[in-house]
C-alpha cells in the first residue's frame, strides 16, 4: 500500500486544503504515513504570509535531502502559497522537488501518482469554486467548508491576493449540499471559510447563505472566517443576532489603531469606523466575543501611531488577540514603500502589544467566571484522558472532568470554575436535550 505525509503550515485554508489533498489520494488508494520516512509521496502545505513561515518550510524542505538520497523514490511536492509565489525558482534552491503547484490548483495532486516527470502548476483556475474534492477530514464534530476562495482587497501588506487569485464564490446549493452530508455524518459544528466571507456573492449574499445554513438539520453551530470590518453590515449583524445555530464569536482583524496607519495599509475604514461596527455588534449581540488581528511596526508607524494601537486594544477590549511583527513580502505595495521600521522596534512594540492584550484576555476571562456556558464537547484533552476540552459559543476552550454519560459531539452546560489565560475550567452542569 503506498503512502503519503502531508506537512501543512500557515492558515485554517491550509489545513482544509490538506484535507482535500488526503482526500484525493486516498480515493487513488493510498494511505496516511506515521512520518516522512515512511511516505512514497511527502506534500508540504506552505504558507508565505511572512518571513518566518517561508524560512520554516525551506529549512524543513533542506533537511529531506538525505532521507531523498537514501529512497530515490520519494515524491517530493510543494503546495501552497509559497508555491505560488514562488513556483519554479524553488527548483533553483531545492532541486530535489518534484512538484509545484499553488493553492488554486490542488487537484493536481491526483497527477503525482500517474505522471513520472517534474511540473509546475501556478496558473490562475477559474473553475475553482466549481470544483468538488473528496475531504479527509481531521475532526469528527468540527468541520471547515469553503464557500469562497481568494481574495480582491489587496491590503498593502498582504501577499494573499497574489497567491490566492481575485474571489471566487461557490454555489450556495454545493455549500448547502455539502454541509448537509457532514450534518448526517454526525458532524455538529461548521466554520464557512472565506478570506473575506462578507463579500461573498452567489445567487445568494451571505447572510441569506447563513439563513439557508442555519436550517440544516443535525448541524448544532456555524462559525465563519474572516470577517472584513469594511464590508461587516448591518443585515449581517442582525442575522448573526436572530439565528440560534450562529455562534456569539467574531474575529474582525482591526490591524492598526491609527487611521494614518490604515489608510496605508489600505483597509479602507477609519479608526472611529471599526469602532462603530463593535458597538453595532454589542448593541444587537452584547455577550458576542471579538477578536482580532494587529500587525506593528508597519512601514513609517511613528511612536504615536503604535500608542493609538494600544489605547485601541484598551478601548475596544477585544477577548483575544493575533499580533505579529510587520514582515515586508516581495511583490506588495507596503514592501515598497519608504520608512521601514528597524526589527528591534517592531518587536518592541509587539512585545508591548502583547502584554496589554494579556493583561486585557485575563480581565475580561475573569469576568465569566461562575457563569453557566454552553459546551461542545469536542474531545479529550491532550493532557489527559480524564479530562475534556470543548468550546463555549464564544470560541472559549473550556476543560472539565471527564463524565461516562457524555461523549464527543455532546452539547452541555457548564459552569466556568476557573478562568486561565487561555483555557477556563469547568463542571458540567446539566446535558442538552
Ligand atoms: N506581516 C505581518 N503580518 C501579516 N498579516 C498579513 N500579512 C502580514 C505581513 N506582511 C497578518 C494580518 C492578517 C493575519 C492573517 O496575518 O494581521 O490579518
Ligand atoms: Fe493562508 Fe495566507 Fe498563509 Fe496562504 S499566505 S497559507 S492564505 S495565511
Amino acid at each position: 500500500m503506498k503512502k503519503y505525509y502531508i506537512n501543512t503550515m500557515g492558515c485554517q485554508m491550509n489545513v482544509h486544503d490538506s484535507e482535500k489533498m488526503a482526500g484525493m489520494l486516498e480515493e487513488e488508494g493510498y494511505t496516511c504515513a506515521e512520518s516522512p520516512e515512511d511516505a512514497d509521496i511527502i506534500i508540504f502545505n506552505t504558507c508565505s504570509i511572512r518571513q518566518k513561515a517561508e524560512q520554516k518550510f525551506f529549512s524543513e524542505l533542506g533537511r529531506l535531502k538525505p532521507l531523498r538520497k537514501r529512497k530515490p523514490d520519494i515524491r517530493i511536492a510543494v503546495a501552497g502559497c509559497v508555491a505560488q509565489h514562488k513556483g519554479k525558482s524553488i527548483h533553483k534552491r531545492a532541486p530535489h522537488v518534484d512538484f509545484i503547484f499553488g493553492p488554486q490548483n490542488i487537484h493536481k495532486v491526483r497527477e503525482i501518482i500517474h505522471t513520472s516527470s517534474d511540473f509546475v502548476f501556478v496558473d490562475d483556475n477559474p473553475a475553482l469554486a466549481d470544483m468538488e474534492f473528496p475531504a479527509h477530514r481531521e475532526d469528527r464534530i468540527r468541520s471547515w467548508v469553503n464557500i469562497m476562495f481568494g481574495c480582491n482587497n489587496f491590503c498593502s501588506y498582504c501577499i494573499v491576493p497574489h497567491t490566492r487569485g481575485r474571489e471566487k464564490s461557490r454555489a450556495g446549493s454545493d455549500i448547502i449540499k455539502e454541509i448537509r452530508g457532514l450534518a448526517e455524518k454526525g458532524y455538529k459544528e461548521v466554520t464557512l471559510l472565506g478570506q473575506n466571507v462578507n463579500s461573498y456573492c452567489s445567487s445568494v449574499d451571505f447572510p441569506t447563505l447563513l439563513v439557508e445554513v442555519n436550517n440544516i438539520e443535525g448541524l448544532e453551530r456555524i462559525r465563519f472566517v474572516t470577517s472584513h470590518p469594511k464590508d461587516l453590515s448591518p443585515e449581517l449583524v442582525c442575522v448573526m443576532r436572530d439565528l440560534e445555530k450562529v455562534c456569539e464569536h467574531i474575529h474582525l482583524p482591526l490591524q492598526s489603531g491609527s487611521t494614518n496607519v490604515l489608510k496605508k495599509m489600505n483597509r479602507k475604514y477609519t479608526y472611529n469606523d471599526y469602532m462603530m461596527k463593535v458597538e453595532m455588534l454589542r448593541r444587537e449581540i452584547p455577550e458576542i466575543a471579538i477578536t482580532s488581528d494587529i500587525i506593528t511596526g508597519f512601514p513609517q508607524e511613528t511612536d504615536e501611531d503604535h500608542a493609538a494601537t494600544v489605547k485601541a486594544l484598551r478601548e475596544i477590549g477585544f477577548d483575544g488577540l493575533f499580533a505579529f511583527k510587520y514582515s515586508a513580502r516581495t511583490g506588495t505595495k507596503a514592501a515598497d514603500m519608504e520608512g521601514h521600521i528597524p526589527d528591534k522596534v517592531r518587536s518592541e512594540r509587539l512585545y508591548e502589544i502583547i502584554e496589554t492584550q494579556n493583561e486585557l484576555t485575563d480581565s475580561k476571562n475573569s469576568q465569566i467566571q461562575g457563569t453557566i456556558q454552553e459546551v461542545l464537547v469536542e474531545g479529550y484533552s491532550d493532557k489527559s484522558p480524564e479530562i475534556f476540552t470543548g468550546r463555549t459559543r464564544t470560541n472559549k476552550i473550556v476543560l472539565f472532568p471527564v463524565h461516562s454519560s457524555l461523549k464527543p459531539g455532546d452539547i452541555v452546560q457548564a459552569r466556568i470554575e476557573k478562568t486561565n489565560r487561555h483555557t477556563l475550567d469547568g463542571t458540567v452542569i446539566s446535558l442538552n436535550t
